[in-house]
């Protein structure tokens, strides 16, 4: 069981801090609360400390006594830091690395996995100066959780509302399990091996300017490369057609088509681990016209040949990755039909998601995972923390 570092941020969703001590208790972990001056104006250390069943720290200064613990290693005693709430002003700090009180100066000293819970108004966590202080931290292996949306205290309505405590532990539960499993979403758990990464879509053409697409947004696919390559892992990545940025650390190859697809991925062997999130078309053109069709020629009369299936190739060929990952998006009997492609296509584990939602394009994804251990129903999350969780997961099955 975990040791919680808990900063409290000054919001109103401060209040929910003490529920959150009662339901990471009630769980096994121990939480040591550190409460800024903004979070002093909600809840009190008195009410804290009592919940907690430990001292409640509140500036910099308490520190000094040589019977009290140094910010240094009140930091790294810790197994996971937790700010929650995350206030926008604190994201900010954080990624400024702004140390101008004892919370702010435990983030930067710790060498800890830090997770925050950001709880804010609607249009101060869509602004563009707090999303990219999100990216940043999430760049830096913090795992950042999407906040909730819905009705908030000051009258608005979106994202900006911190879940329910419960669901918070949930959230980050796989980091919480035990302390070797901390050192994710940073760490070295995969040094030395070579993760293979498909994602995005394909197109297939029809003519020179035409092509057959499909909704995939690239985000989840990108986000397992960007978590391999902080797991310490060498990352390639085979990517579709798709405008996002190349993660750091990651060696990125360009396709547009099935075909290409199969080919780089091919080329990219040997790899210890394969995850297939690229959602392949299963079909091409065969009579893809070499010259713009016309309108005047009348509505094309297309003729399809199948596209080769990549996980079925990898499955079969003699450098098969040990560990081959595939995605299923279903918008019916999920967990069925991807039981059925696990065996079908000879993966060793399936990643299930519901894709009758806004899940394609979306920022969050509601996966099972399917090995041949049985199926695990995992929280909806971001697309960054499935990432981190199946990194983390997988890490533990090649160690
Ligand atoms: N996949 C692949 N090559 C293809 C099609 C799919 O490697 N030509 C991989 C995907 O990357 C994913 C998994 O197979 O990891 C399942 O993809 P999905 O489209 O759900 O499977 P299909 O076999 O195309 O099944 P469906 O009939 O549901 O479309």
């Amino acid at each position: 069981m975990a040791r919680i570092l808990l900063i409290i941020g000054g919001g109103i969703a401060a209040y929910k801090a003490a529920e959150l001590i009662r339901v990471a208790r009630k769980a096994g972990h121990s939480v040591t609360p550190v409460l800024t001056a903004g979070g002093a104006h909600f809840v009190t250390p008195m009410s804290l400390a009592a919940l907690a069943e430990s001292p409640v720290y509140t500036s910099l200064w308490d520190l000094k006594d040589e019977s009290e613990m140094g910010h240094i290693q009140l930091s790294r005693a810790a197994d996971l830091v937790l700010v929650c709430p995350a206030t926008a002003d604190l994201l900010a700090k954080m990624a400024a690395g702004i140390a101008d009180d004892l919370a702010t100066t435990l983030l930067l000293a710790t060498d800890k996995p830090v997770v925050a819970a950001p709880a804010m108004n609607v249009r101060m966590w869509l602004h563009a100066a707090t999303q990219a202080n999100a990216a940043i931290l999430k760049s830096r292996g913090v795992m950042v959780l999407e906040p909730d949306e819905g009705d908030m205290a000051c009258g608005e309505y979106g994202p900006g509302r911190l879940p329910e405590p419960a669901d918070i532990i949930a959230r980050i539960s796989p980091m919480l399990k035990s302390r070797g499993a901390l050192e994710l979403p940073g760490g070295q758990a995969l040094e030395g091996r070579h993760v293979l990464v498909t994602a995005g879509p394909t197109h297939e053409p029809i003519d020179p300017v035409r092509v057959i697409a499909n909704r995939s947004s690239g985000k989840q696919g990108f986000a397992i490369a960007a978590a391999a390559a902080r797991a310490g892992a060498r990352v390639t990545l085979i990517a579709g057609p798709v405008a996002l940025p190349t993660p750091g650390g990651v060696a990125r190859v360009d396709v547009e088509t099935a075909q290409q697809m199969v080919d780089a991925v091919q080329i990219a062997l040997p790899a210890d681990v394969a995850i297939l999130v690229a959602a392949v078309a299963d079909w091409r053109v065969a009579n893809a016209a070499t010259s713009k069709l016309k309108k005047g020629g009348g509505p094309p009369a297309l003729q399809f040949a199948p596209n080769p299936d990549i996980l079925r190739t990898l499955a079969e060929h003699p450098d098969r990755p040990r560990l081959l990952v595939g995605f299923a998006a279903e918008t019916h009997d999920i967990v069925g039909n991807a039981q059925s492609k696990r065996t079908a296509k000879g993966a060793n584990w399936i990643v299930a998601n519901d894709v009758s939602g806004d899940v394609m394009g979306g920022a969050r994804n509601r996966v099972h995972l399917v090995t041949d251990r049985g199926v695990e129903d995992w929280p909806d999350q971001s697309k960054e923390d499935v990432a981190a969780h199946l990194i983390d997961r997988i890490a533990k099955e090649l160690n």
